[in-house]
């Protein structure tokens, strides 16, 4: 049986999401056409230095699907591969924007792939309006001062809004 017919029901769509942007949002209402259940698995990784924490982002997430229970929000410690078997999830769903992350995404489907072979990696090309949209660029323009309004969900406006100003105190 092939990785994909075993579960299709649910995937999971791993990421820092430091924080959510629409370009995210976008790929998980997409990934719900075709699946049952989103599973967004927000990775707890202590050597990157994130702005928010785990639980403001998985807050985040969870108010910018309007709450949607398809959609579970949950927390990724350790290997993506270890939480997948965990849950009994086969199929991983990335975002794919220029050619600039294709290297990224190659590296770490060709390691989870290594790891264990049953976890099988899709992409969806991230929509145009997004093409140009990270989380890292977010930051640091609302850091410099931008508004970022129609780039990531309101509620994220607000509480990097909140971060900045927090921390010029
Ligand atoms: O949004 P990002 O930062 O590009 O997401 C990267 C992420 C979280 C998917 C990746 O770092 C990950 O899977 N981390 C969990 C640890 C792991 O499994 N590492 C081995 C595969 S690279």
């Amino acid at each position: 049986m092939c990785a994909m017919s075993k579960n299709s029901g649910k995937v999971i769509y791993p990421g820092s999401f430091d924080p959510i942007t629409n370009g995210h949002l976008d790929l998980i209402e997409r990934s719900l056409h075709i699946f049952e259940y989103v599973i967004v698995g927000v990775a707890n990784n202590p050597d990157k230095n994130a702005l928010f924490t785990v639980e403001e982002r998985k807050e985040m997430i969870r108010a910018a699907v309007n709450y949607n229970d398809r959609v579970i929000v949950d927390q990724i410690d350790g290997l993506l591969v270890d939480y997948c078997r965990k849950i009994g999830v086969h199929v991983v769903v990335r975002g794919m924007r220029a050619l600039s992350d294709f290297e990224y995404e190659f590296q770490m489907t060709f390691m989870n792939r290594k790891l264990d072979r049953e976890i099988e990696t899709i992409f969806m090309m991230t929509g145009l309006r997004w093409f140009f949209v990270n989380s890292k660029i977010i930051k640091s323009a609302v850091k410099a001062g931008a508004c970022v309004e129609g780039l990531v969900p309101d509620i994220v406006c607000e509480k990097l809004q909140e971060k900045f100003k927090a921390k010029q105190l």
